[in-house]
């Protein structure tokens, strides 16, 4: 028998995220690929040999903190040059060279479609002693095939023996089904950052679900930038779409939830809805960005839809779907945007009653139709004040629809101690009573009191308060369970 491999020597990794899910999960397989290397995570960039940045384009105030955060550690890498930087991501992939022009102490730039050879660039960067650029074709750039090749998914690295994805709980994870978006949006730097819409072929996204659940994950919630326009075809005449894919994750024993983001108004097809309906573990939570109520902008934005096709895919919804929440993203002050049109987004923020919107203020891209053909003509006091109008209205709607919960029972997937708990449980009460977290099938967050042995169940939770972001309850146990009635149906 051989002896076994010495271990390897340990290399201290700190990591920053920005940026939305998918960047989430794409550090958590960096983090991955880089431990079985034998790195080790810290949280001081001090203590770090190697400090990775994962960036977000979306807006320019996601780059500028990312910029700010080359420029401070300048001075640790003066100090320390055995320090490596990485760069990694949407701005790695936009900015490309600039990046090494703006911050020359970073030794790697990998964009998102590269981030399977991030260990064995930072290895070239130190071996070479000059920075590694590694970037996939631009959209343009090639044929079809060849840039969608530029591209690869790492997902599978995800190896078996993976610890607590990072960012989540250790019952929680994120699953990749779908990589870039062919929709082209006018304001969005997406498309050309994270390359063409390409499906993961079904068996694989399966497995890795399979591989999760073994570990002891409850919810997996599936990612794509239009998760609903997924669909992979097999070469034989066969077509996977998000509701197969439903279908077969839901067999999966000890699996409790399954989500998806983000969906696309035009592709929320029946199939889909019914899917939701009918499979009990689908949590009865949909978000899809509306981003404007006007006409006008939608059709500058070019997002294909109009005001009356969002209404009438809403009403299919809530029609297919009872007791679903849906929430949706909004920009304001995008080119040409009236006081008028403006108003429009209020009235169907008002008429949506979304269970909660995210709010933008718009920020030009470099690279976007928008930025080339429209100016950016809404001064920013004016986006600030829409910003907060809109915020204001929904978290009214937010506050009125969370009323009716309380008395209620409601099914909770439970997270884990509250942040008010904190982490380590050194303020827990006798028997190790504490503030709990979880979220209910409709993607309401629950705080309650428990303990941390709940994390990863289902629990029934009575609801005693809501604020426009919470519901407060305690668990239902059967001495205190509600008289039977409409109010204590499961939500
Ligand atoms: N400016 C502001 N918000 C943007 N988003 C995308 N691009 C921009 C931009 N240029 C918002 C959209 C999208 C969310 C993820 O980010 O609302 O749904
Ligand atoms: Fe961007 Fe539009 Fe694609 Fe969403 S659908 S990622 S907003 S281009």
């Amino acid at each position: 028998m051989s002896d076994p491999a010495p271990p390897l020597p340990s290399k201290k990794l700190y990591i920053e995220t920005v940026g939305c899910q998918m960047n989430v999960l794409d550090s958590e397989l960096v983090v991955s690929q880089l431990r079985s290397e034998g790195y080790e995570l810290t949280d001081d960039p001090g203590q770090a040999d190697t400090i990775l940045y994962n960036t977000c384009s979306v807006r320019q105030h996601a780059e500028d903190k990312i910029y700010s955060a080359l420029g401070r550690i300048k001075h640790l890498k003066r100090g320390r040059p055995d320090v490596s930087i990485g760069v990694l991501g949407c701005m790695a992939q936009k900015d490309q060279k600039q990046i090494l022009h703006r911050a020359p102490h970073v030794d790697v730039v990998a964009g998102p479609g590269q981030l399977g050879r991030v260990s064995e660039l930072l290895e070239a960067a130190k071996r070479e002693g000059r920075p590694q650029l590694a970037v996939s074709l631009a959209r343009n750039a090639g044929k079809t095939l060849e840039v969608l090749d530029s591209f690869p998914t790492f997902d599978p690295d995800r190896g078996p023996a993976e610890p607590t994805p990072r960012g989540a709980t250790p019952f929680q994870a994120f699953v990749r089904i779908q990589m870039g978006c062919d929709k082209f949006c006018t304001y969005c730097i997406v498309p050309s950052v994270r390359g063409p819409e390409q499906g993961r072929p079904p068996g694989l996204i399966v497995e890795e679900a399979r591989r999760l659940v073994g570990q002891g994950v409850r919810e997996i919630t599936l990612l794509g930038q239009t998760v609903n326009s997924y669909k992979y075809n097999h070469g034989d005449g066969r077509t996977s779409r998000l509701s197969d894919l439903l279908a077969a994750l839901h067999d999966l024993d000890g699996l409790l939830r399954l989500k998806f983001v983000t969906n696309f108004p035009l592709d929320m097809t029946d199939d889909l809805l019914q899917a939701v309906r009918d499979l009990p573990k689908a949590s009865r939570y949909l978000h899809v960005p509306a981003q404007s109520g006007c006409d006008a902008v939608l059709k500058r934005m070019k997002r294909l839809y109009t005001v009356d096709q969002y209404d009438e895919m809403m009403a299919r919804i809530r029609e297919t779907v009872p007791g679903v929440a849906v929430s949706s993203d909004f920009i304001v002050g995008f080119c040409g945007e009236t006081e008028e049109s403006f108003g429009k987004s209020v009235e169907l923020v008002r008429r949506s009653r979304f269970k909660n919107s995210f709010i933008f203020k718009y920020s030009p891209r470099a690279g976007t139709k928008a930025d080339d053909r429209f100016d950016d003509d809404v001064p920013e006091e004016v986006k600030r004040r829409r910003n907060g109008l809109l915020l204001a209205e929904q978290t009214a709607i937010c506050r009125e629809d969370n009323l009716p919960f309380v008395g209620r029972a409601v099914e909770v997937l439970v997270e884990g101690p509250s942040k008010a708990a904190g982490r380590q449980g050194e303020s827990d009460g006798p028997g190790g009573v504490t503030q709990m977290t979880g979220r209910t099938t409709c993607d309401r967050i629950v705080v309650f009191t428990g303990n941390r042995r709940q994390a990863g169940h289902l629990l029934p939770v009575v609801v005693e308060d809501v604020s426009a972001v919470t519901l407060f309850g305690r668990v239902l146990t059967t001495e205190s369970a509600p008289s039977p009635g409409p109010e204590a149906a499961l939500s």
